[in-house]
């Protein structure tokens, strides 16, 4: 039996897609950046089925490489050519929310939007947040420990994560969902496939904990003169604001690519260099006009004295209501389209250590011309971490020049070349520049010993 006819024994007829007009939407990455043709698109329904999959491709020694929302910026989630791909979209149950437990099992096909509407109608909510919401999936999210805007308060998808349920390369399933708060019983398999960007195993299912849910939000737009103005704004807000769950940066190039593309108007009267968006979250009911003893504190007032008592703040507007809120959001949350309506940005995401933030950021437009003069360098990023979105326009014929160059500066400032979207293939090449021989040694021993064909992923994340 061709491995095909096994595919289609396995998920049905149907959902084994050879067709290349039905294959192209799976075959390119959200940037149009990074693109092959995979050799068919599989479309599994559940756990059983994926492990059908898995066994039918290692019988074959076909290469899989594994797709959710199609939202990864690394170019891991899309064939480099000839692979099976492993959709794994139609993975979409959502269990109801176990409030005991205060967590809740999703299939690795379920949106974050969706999970997100099904915790807070449960009174609780999820702990990451990011722009691409509507189409990024549970399974790629945990696949990449992906962080997003409420790293600060929640962190990262790894924090979230308490179960899986994984196939391996030759279709062994591990099912560890409990999600037990205490289990000391060897291994942390389920931490262990988070971040390992589909070279390990197939998330299937997950097991995520659940945060309470704000009752109230309150957002500030601050204009502020670069930098390290933004970090000294920060640390006033780090100090006075038990409630922050945000604090994100952008600059005036980035601003006026929105606006321009959103058609939206300024923020401000004047133009700043630096944007910071500032989030609070209150977890009590709003007091009352006759006032309540048990109401916290409302976040808005809390957020305004703050700014009050900044100096870093030049300019600010604020928003508690739903509109007003997304109305600032968008300043920030709309870069990445924006980029990506201008052009095939060369996408780089890196974390360095604070300290190092204003100094990264000034050499960055010399480190970039050095390579490509006439490239157009955006950044922006998720302040609190000092995680920096680097993005270069008109530089994608020398895309691997410009990597070298920013991922060398950074590697020099004792950074990380990834800090959220992972390594995938865009970065391979590089990760030795954040990870020593020893430790990539170790990573490969593990994949050996998981997925001895290299089957899964190949390309991503370890250097070939
Ligand atoms: C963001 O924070 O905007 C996202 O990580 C996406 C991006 O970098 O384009
Ligand atoms: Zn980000």
């Amino acid at each position: 039996m061709s491995l095909e006819a096994a595919l289609r024994a396995a998920v049905g007829a149907s959902q084994v897609l050879v067709d290349p007009e039905l294959r192209a939407p799976y075959e390119t990455d959200f940037t149009g950046r990074f693109t092959g043709t995979a050799r068919c698109v599989v479309r599994p329904a559940g756990t059983a089925e994926v492990a059908e999959v898995l066994r039918a491709c290692a019988a074959e020694g076909a290469p899989v490489v594994i797709q959710g929302g199609n939202t990864g910026l690394v170019g891991g989630g899309v064939p480099a050519g000839g692979e099976v791909l492993l959709s794994l979209a139609r993975l979409a149950e959502l269990e109801p929310v176990d409030q005991a437990a205060g967590a809740v099992t999703a299939g690795a096909g379920v949106r974050l939007a969706g999970l997100q509407a099904h915790a807070r109608t449960a009174g609780l909510d999820f702990g990451v947040d990011l722009a691409a919401r509507s189409a990024a999936t549970v399974g790629g999210l945990v696949a990449t420990n992906a962080g997003g805007i409420h790293v600060l308060r929640h962190g990262s998808m790894r924090s979230q994560v308490t179960g899986v349920e994984a196939v391996l390369a030759d279709g062994t399933v591990l099912t560890r969902l409990a999600g037990l708060a205490k289990d000391n019983t060897g291994y942390d398999l389920s931490q262990l496939l988070t971040g390992s960007e589909g070279t390990l195993a197939v998330l299937t299912r997950v097991r995520l904990r659940l945060v309470p849910l704000a009752a109230q939000l309150a957002v500030a737009l601050v204009g502020v003169a670069g930098t390290k103005e933004a970090l000294d704004l920060l640390a006033v807000a780090r100090q006075r604001l038990p409630s922050l769950q945000a604090a994100e940066i952008c600059y005036a190039d980035g601003l006026a690519l929105v606006r321009e593309h959103n058609r939206l108007p300024a923020p401000f009267r004047e133009l700043h260099p630096a944007y910071a968006v500032l989030e609070c979250a209150g977890t009590s009911p709003a007091a009352s006009a006759a006032g309540s003893a048990s109401a916290g504190t409302d976040p808005m007032d809390e957020l305004l004295e703050a700014l009050a008592d900044a100096p870093a703040v030049l300019d600010a507007t604020v928003a508690a209501d739903s509109a007003g809120r997304a109305r600032l959001w968008a300043y920030r949350e709309s870069l990445t389209e924006a980029v990506n309506a201008a052009g095939v940005p060369v996408k780089l995401d890196v974390c360095v250590p604070p300290g190092a933030l204003p100094g990264v950021v000034a050499a960055l437009p010399e480190t970039v011309a050095g390579v490509e003069p006439a490239a157009r360098t955006i950044v922006w990023g998720h302040l609190n971490e000092a995680n920096l979105h680097i993005n270069v326009l008109g530089a994608q014929q020398r895309a691997e020049q410009v990597t070298e160059a920013v991922l060398r500066l950074v590697a020099a400032n004792e950074g990380s070349i990834s800090s959220e979207h992972g390594v995938g293939r865009a970065k391979a090449r590089w990760l030795p520049l954040s990870r020593s021989p020893a430790e990539i040694a170790a990573m490969r021993r593990i994949k050996q010993a998981l997925d001895p064909a290299g089957l899964l992923n190949p390309g991503v994340l370890l250097p070939a």
